[in-house]
């Protein structure tokens, strides 16, 4: 289907769609008022995130940096601590660096034209779109999967909606019918039915959805076989030892490295592999550890976007300095001052340890 087409198609679901969301919307932080940073920080939040995952992630970070350039300015271990368990670290490290181009090249404030957005770092298409359409009032369309799956139903289009010129064709679609006097309830409409109501998977809500009558999929019966998307490549699988290990009340754990997968973040040690008792002896005895009753730990998976961690642990007292690099943290100093990434939550507690942010 052409975008014209699409868009001929959809017209009339603005005038209902928006009607249903104001009386139906959940009651959001982020939709107490359109402060620009407000909704940036929410849309990077949501992005990988699902909405009560967010919620208690957002209030405290909003309350620890309430400004672009309060988040400029914050040091790195603070801001890593404050988004320890969100996942997907890179989006904070994004958000600061814009953040900093707000303070160098906008005063302070988000731009405020959609391709100013989408220029700063960690913005795309979809989070330039939202802020753009949620915070300033331009018609502009944020297609995310959510929106994807509702468009594919209404259309009953079976077109893959993994591929980048369905989005593209979806988005042109949208920005022709966007209503002009209220972008960013339409934005959150369209998100909020597919959150609430034109659920993924086989039994969407249809009783309670206002485009009922619109909707081609339902009306022939194959809104559950709706959006049709292309599998994607498996991820790589990586296997793992972790060591939990304890001198005299103190843990060591080191700084990943500044590349990579959770770069800058902490870890416990760690060796290639699933090493059995005697292995994790020699791989500890060649970090300079002497490992005292060497017990094992269940194992643990953690996933990332391509790569798969399957983990074996072991836990041990220890006598000896190990590398120099390590760093050796009482309980409390690494509930308070260490990022550790819920990757390693099976083994160090992972959300577990939440503690205060530092000041
Ligand atoms: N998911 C992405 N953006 C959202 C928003 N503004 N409200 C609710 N869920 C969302």
């Amino acid at each position: 289907m052409t975008p014209e087409a699409l868009a001929r198609q959809l017209a009339p679901i603005a005038a209902p769609l928006v009607d249903w969301y104001r009386q139906n919307a959940r009651v959001l932080p982020w939709r107490e008022n359109t402060d620009p940073y407000r909704v940036w920080v929410s849309e990077i939040m949501l992005q990988q995130t699902r909405v009560t995952a967010v919620i208690p992630y957002y209030l405290r970070f909003l309350e620890a940096l309430p400004t672009p350039a309060a988040l400029a300015a914050c040091p790195e271990d603070r801001l890593m601590k404050l988004w320890e368990g969100l996942g997907y670290y890179s989006r904070a490290r994004n958000m600061q660096k814009a953040a900093r181009v707000m303070v160098e090249r906008y005063g302070g404030q988000l731009p405020s034209s959609f391709e100013d957005l989408k220029a700063l770092p960690g913005v795309g298409e979809y989070t330039a779109g939202a802020v753009a359409s949620i915070a300033l009032g331009l018609p502009c369309p944020a297609v995310d999967g959510n929106v994807l799956r509702v468009v594919s139903r209404l259309a009953a289009s079976r077109e893959d909606i993994a591929a980048p010129q369905v989005k593209k064709d979806f988005s042109a679609a949208l920005s022709a019918v966007i209503p002009r006097d209220c972008p960013g309830d339409f934005t959150q409409a369209l998100m909020e039915l597919g959150a609430c109501v034109c659920l993924p998977g086989g039994d969407p809500l249809c009783g309670g959805c206002p485009l009922w009558d619109l909707c081609r999929a339902r009306a022939l019966g194959i809104q559950g076989r709706l959006p049709v998307k292309a599998p994607k490549k498996a991820r790589r699988q990586e296997e793992h030892t972790v060591f939990v290990l304890e001198r005299e009340g103190l843990l060591p754990l080191m700084k990943r490295p500044e590349k990579g997968l959770l770069r800058g973040l902490w870890q416990p040690p760690m060796a290639a592999g699933h090493l059995d008792g005697e292995e994790a002896r020699a791989a500890l005895s060649a970090m300079g550890f002497l490992a005292m009753d060497l017990r094992p730990l269940p194992p643990a998976r953690h996933i990332f976007t391509h790569v798969q961690w399957e983990l074996v642990g072991w836990q041990a007292r220890v006598s000896g300095d190990g590398p120099r690099d390590f760093r050796w943290f009482t309980p409390r100093a690494l509930l308070e001052e260490a990022a550790v990434p819920t990757a390693f939550a099976a083994y160090l507690g992972g959300k577990a340890l939440k503690g205060p942010i530092p000041r």
